[in-house]
C-alpha cells in the first residue's frame, strides 16, 4: 500500500529492505515526550497566528494530550512501516480527531521537528548530567573533608613521589567534575536555540511566530539561519565530547579504585554493595562496578568519533544519514548517567585504610624533596647541590635496605658536614603534607580552606 504522507506520487510501496533500513522508531520513540511538545508549541502558534482555526487547535490540543497518555501508559502501538515517532503520533493523532491532524504540519517539516526533538532530549539529559556531577562532587567532597589530613602517598609515573592527603587526592577529582559541569552549562547554553519554524531547509511563506514557539519551549531564541537549523547537529557533538571527557576522568578514578583495591596496594576498601565475587575463588572480592566504569568510556568516546564521522562531509541541509545520530547519543547519554550513579555509590561507600595509606606514604624515599629543601633553606646550599646531596643519601639508605629516617645523624654528616639534627624533622610525613601549604597545594589547613569553598559551592 503506498504511503499515507506521500502516497500521492508513489505507485507502490517500500521493500521490506527499505523499510527495515529507513525506520527509526526503534529508538527514536524516546522523543515522543519532546515530539508532543513541540507539537503542541507549533500548533498553539499556529492558532495565535490565524493560520489554523481556533477549534482545529483544540481538537489537536486535546488530541495531543491523549497520544501522550497512551504512550506514557505503555498502551501506544508503535509501528515500523510509520517509520519514526514523528510520523507515528501524527497518525494515532488522525485516527483520534480526524483531518484536523493533518493541518499540525503546516509550515512545518519533519527535518525542523527531528532537529528540535531531539535538541530538546539532549537538553533535558544535559540538565540531568548536572545533576549527577553535582552529586558525584558532594560524595568526594564528604571523602576530602573526612580525611583532610589522611597522608598517602602521591605519585608520578605510579612511582612514589610525595606525601600526599587524601583530602587533596579527592578534590582533584571535584576539579575535573567541575570543569565537565561548566562544560555542560557552556554547552546548554550555545544549544539553546529553537529550529522550529526553519520547515524544510528554506524557511515558509506561511505568517509564523518563531519567537513565539521559541519562548514556548524554553529557548532563548529561534535560530537565525533555516539552513543551519535543519542541518546543525553541533548540540549532539558537544553533549558527546562532554561525555567523552567526562568519561574520562571517570575511567581515572575507577583505574585507581581498581589498583588501590588490590592485595598488593590495599588503599582502600570498597563496599560489598559494589564488588563482585568469584565462582571459583572464595578469597576473591572483585572491582567490577570500577572496571565496568573504567570501561565505559570506550563506547562513549566511540560514539562521539561515530558521529563526527556520520557528519563529516555532509552537504547541506538535511541528509537522512543523520538519522544515526540518535542512537550513539542514546547509548553514551546511558552509559554516562549509569557510571556516574556507581561512581557515587563506590566514592560513598568506599574506606580508606589510614595505617596502610600511611605507610605507604613514609616508604619509597617519599620526603627526599624536603630532605633537599631542607638543606636550601637551613644551609643556604642551592637546590641542584642540595639535590645531589640528597641523591647520595637516598643511595646510602638503599644500599642498606632502610629509609631516610632510619639514617643516623653521622650517616647524613659523612655525606655533608653541615647537616644537624634538626634535618629529621622533615623527613615525616605529616610534617612533609603540612608544609606544603603553598596555594593549592596539599597541606590540610589548604584541603579543609578548599573542603569549605566546595561545600558553600554544593549547597
Ligand atoms: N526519522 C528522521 C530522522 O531521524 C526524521 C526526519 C526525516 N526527514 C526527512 N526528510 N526524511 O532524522
Amino acid at each position: 500500500s503506498s504511503n499515507q504522507m506521500w502516497g500521492g506520487r508513489f505507485a507502490s510501496g517500500p521493500d521490506a529492505i527499505m523499510e527495515a533500513i529507513n525506520a527509526s522508531i526503534g529508538f527514536d520513540k524516546r522523543l515522543a515526550r519532546q515530539d508532543i511538545e513541540g507539537s503542541r508549541a507549533h500548533a498553539a502558534m499556529l492558532g495565535a497566528t490565524g493560520i489554523l482555526t481556533d477549534s482545529d487547535v483544540e481538537a489537536i490540543r486535546e488530541g495531543l494530550l491523549t497520544v501522550l497518555s497512551e504512550i506514557e501508559a505503555g498502551s501506544f502501538t508503535f509501528r515500523a512501516d510509520l517509520e519514526d515517532i514523528h510520523m507515528n503520533v501524527e497518525n494515532r493523532l488522525r485516527e483520534l480527531i480526524g483531518d484536523a491532524a493533518g493541518r499540525l504540519h503546516t509550515a512545518r517539516s519533519r527535518n525542523d521537528q527531528v532537529a528540535l526533538d531531539f535538541r530538546l532530549w539532549v537538553r533535558d539529559q544535559l540538565d540531568a548530567l548536572e545533576g549527577a556531577l553535582t552529586a558525584l562532587m558532594s560524595a568526594y567532597v564528604a571523602q576530602a573533608e573526612a580525611g583532610a589530613d589522611m597522608v598517602m602517598p602521591g605519585f608520578t609515573h605510579l612511582q612514589t613521589a610525595q606525601p600526599v592527603t587524601w583530602g587533596h587526592h579527592m578534590l582533584a577529582y571535584v576539579e575535573m567534575f567541575a570543569r565537565d559541569r561548566s562544560r555542560v552549562r557552556d554547552a546548554r547554553a550555545r544549544m539553546n536555540e529553537s529550529p522550529l519554524g526553519a520547515a524544510a531547509l528554506a524557511g515558509t511563506s506561511f505568517p509564523i511566530d518563531r519567537h513565539m514557539t521559541a519562548q514556548a519551549l524554553g529557548f532563548d531564541r529561534p535560530s537565525a539561519n533555516s539552513l543551519d537549523a535543519v542541518s546543525d547537529r553541533d548540540f549532539a557533538l558537544e553533549f558527546l565530547s562532554v561525555a567523552s571527557i567526562c568519561a574520562t576522568h571517570l575511567s581515572r578514578f575507577a583505574e585507581e579504585l581498581v589498583i588501590w583495591s588490590s592485595a598488593q596496594f590495599r588503599f582502600v576498601t570498597l563496599s560489598d554493595r559494589f564488588s563482585t565475587g568469584s565462582s571459583i575463588m572464595p578469597q576473591k572480592k572483585n572491582p567490577d562496578a570500577a572496571e565496568l566504569v573504567r570501561a565505559k568510556v570506550g563506547r562513549i568516546n566511540g560514539a562521539l568519533v561515530g558521529l563526527l564521522t556520520v557528519m563529516k562531509g555532509l552537504p547541506l541541509t538535511y541528509s537522512k544519514d543523520m538519522q544515526e545520530d540518535k542512537e550513539q547519543v542514546f547509548d553514551a547519554a546511558d552509559s554516562l548517567m549509569l557510571a556516574l550513579a556507581a561512581m557515587e555509590g563506590m566514592v560513598r561507600d568506599m574506606t580508606p585504610r589510614a595505617e596502610n595509606l600511611r605507610a605507604a606514604a613514609g616508604s619509597g624515599f617519599s620526603t627526599a624533596t624536603d630532605l633537599a629543601d631542607w638543606l636550601v633553606r637551613t644551609l643556604d646550599m642551592p637546590f641542584r647541590e642540595a639535590h645531589h646531596v640528597t641523591g647520595t643519601l637516598v643511595r646510602m639508605a638503599e644500599d642498606r635496605g632502610c629509609d631516610l629516617p632510619d639514617l643516623s645523624l653521622e650517616d647524613m654528616r659523612s655525606v655533608n658536614a653541615g647537616i644537624t639534627q634538626g634535618v629529621f624533622e622533615v623527613l615525616g610525613v605529616d610534617n612533609s603534607v603540612a608544609s606544603r601549604a603553598s596555594y593549592g597545594g596539599t597541606s590540610p589547613a589548604g584541603v579543609r580552606a578548599q573542603v569549605a569553598r566546595w561545600k558553600e559551592d554544593l549547597a
